[in-house]
């Protein structure tokens, strides 16, 4: 199939026209039951039986989708991809809510491609998300899915230069990735029009808006006119998340799967408790006691305090790269690209610097410092047993942090066992 379009581009889709589904008889959206919209004007849809029987098959998705589907080794989806995808392919404004590692990026990048393929070569969807990493991620997810496809997708973030992105942006690209504040740069310069924009997403709403990235986001929607679907994303629903979904979504459906703040099920927690002084002590023997393909996740408070981790375990003899936001682009990217591939098994980083980061296969999960917000915790454990994939998280526990511990697990539900190592505990 051959389109022209208005840009003048010429699309040649590889595959044919999307086929509806390879069983047409499928539900069009399992296990989603709307109920009448409640107070708020949101609709909510629960999973009512278990998701867990449902294919890719059955969620309406084209031949090449479940192609490219098979191709990346998903074998089935995930319950937030099972509820939203049916629900995206509808036309509907969503609100997907889920724990990180779920699965979120899928839920919204699935049903973008099949609206787009094979249609005019226009600038037709928007996905905003927090950092530059995720907007990387996202633009990845988008090549895997859409293979074949001649979609064309960049992504557009800060601690880069204008020019490559300002040419791609004018050349003409079908799904723009961007975090918000150079995006606005580039619609200040006119390098970008929405006037054909269709589907927007706020990927990691709850990240943006801790972000304050609220400002940004309301200058960018004025742009895109009102006859859009608008998805949005969160891994936790606080006020400003609903209030910017009621702001921007049309008559949502709401799909939550699990609980608020609940965190990954796969992975095992344990507390530490520490005097301050031995924490790097505890680390080391910890980190000396890994398997020869394990890989920690190290969090600390500080920037500095990442640097002084970084110091103290490459003294030790373990190889290990610092991810804050005091590092440039090119560090950044190196750091992570390092830690995914295995060069290095120890990656120390602030908050800021891992939020929404997907890193697969993280064996430890290390609070070197106690996070200071609960939800921070529930974010930093989701980097392991993301995907159902098995992980230790480790929480090291000075006096001074007993309090905040126990409001961690007032607010996951449950207590987290407490593990003494002779020599490092508070008795010696
Ligand atoms: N259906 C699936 N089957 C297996 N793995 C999946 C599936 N969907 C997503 N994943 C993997 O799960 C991980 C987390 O996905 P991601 O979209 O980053 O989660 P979230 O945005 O909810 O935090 C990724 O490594 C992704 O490749
Ligand atoms: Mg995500």
């Amino acid at each position: 199939m051959t389109t022209t379009t208005k840009r003048g581009r010429t699309r040649t889709a590889a595959e044919p026209a999307p086929t509806p589904a390879e069983t047409p008889a499928a539900p069009a959206a399992p296990a989603a039951a709307e109920s009448a919209p409640d107070a708020t004007g949101l609709t909510l849809a629960q999973a009512e039986a278990s998701t867990s029987e449902i294919t890719f098959a059955d969620l309406g998705l084209s031949g090449p989708m479940l192609e490219s589907l098979r191709r990346a080794g998903y074998v089935r989806p995930t319950p937030i991809q099972a509820q939203a995808v049916p629900l995206a392919l509808k036309g509907r404004d969503l609100m997907g809510l889920a724990q990180t590692g779920t699965g979120k990026t899928a839920a919204f990048t699935i049903p973008i491609i099949e609206r787009l393929i094979g249609g005019p070569a226009r600038t037709r969807a928007l996905i905003l998300t927090p950092t530059r990493e995720l907007c990387q991620q996202v633009e990845e997810s988008i090549r895997k899915y859409g293979t074949g496809t001649g979609l064309e997708v960049i992504s557009v973030y800060g601690g880069v230069g204008y020019d490559a992105q300002t040419t791609a942006l004018r050349n003409g690209v079908d799904v723009i990735v961007a975090t918000p504040g150079r995006l606005i740069d580039h619609l200040e310069k006119q390098n970008v029009i929405f006037d054909d924009l269709e589907v927007l997403v706020l990927d990691e709403a709850d990240r943006m808006l801790d972000m304050g990235f609220a400002p940004q986001i309301n200058r960018i929607v004025a742009q895109i006119h009102p006859y859009r679907q608008t998805l949005l994303f969160s891994a936790t629903m606080p006020p400003e998340v609903e209030a910017l979904a009621r702001k921007y979504l049309r008559r949502p459906t709401v799909v939550q799967v699990g609980r608020r703040s609940q965190a990954a099920t796969t992975v095992r927690h344990y507390v530490y408790p520490v005097p301050g002084h031995k924490k790097t002590a505890l680390l080391r023997h910890l980190l000396g006691e890994m398997k020869a393909d394990d890989s920690a996740l190290v969090f600390t408070r500080t920037k500095s305090g990442a640097d002084r981790v970084v110091r103290d375990v490459t003294d030790a003899g373990f190889a290990a790269e610092a991810l804050h936001a005091d590092r440039t682009q090119a560090q950044r990217e190196q750091a992570l690209a390092r830690f995914k591939e295995g060069q290095v098994r120890i990656l120390v980083a602030t908050d800021i610097a891992q939020r929404g980061l997907d890193i697969s296969g993280i064996t430890h999960v290390i609070n070197y410092d106690v996070p200071q917000q609960a939800e921070d915790y529930v974010h930093r454990i989701g980097r392991t047993g993301r995907a159902a994939k098995e992980g230790d998280a480790f929480t090291f526990m000075s006096t001074d942090e007993i309090g905040m511990v126990r409001t961690i697990e007032r607010v996951i539900g449950q207590e987290i066992p407490r593990i003494s190592v002779a020599g490092f505990d508070f008795g010696t």
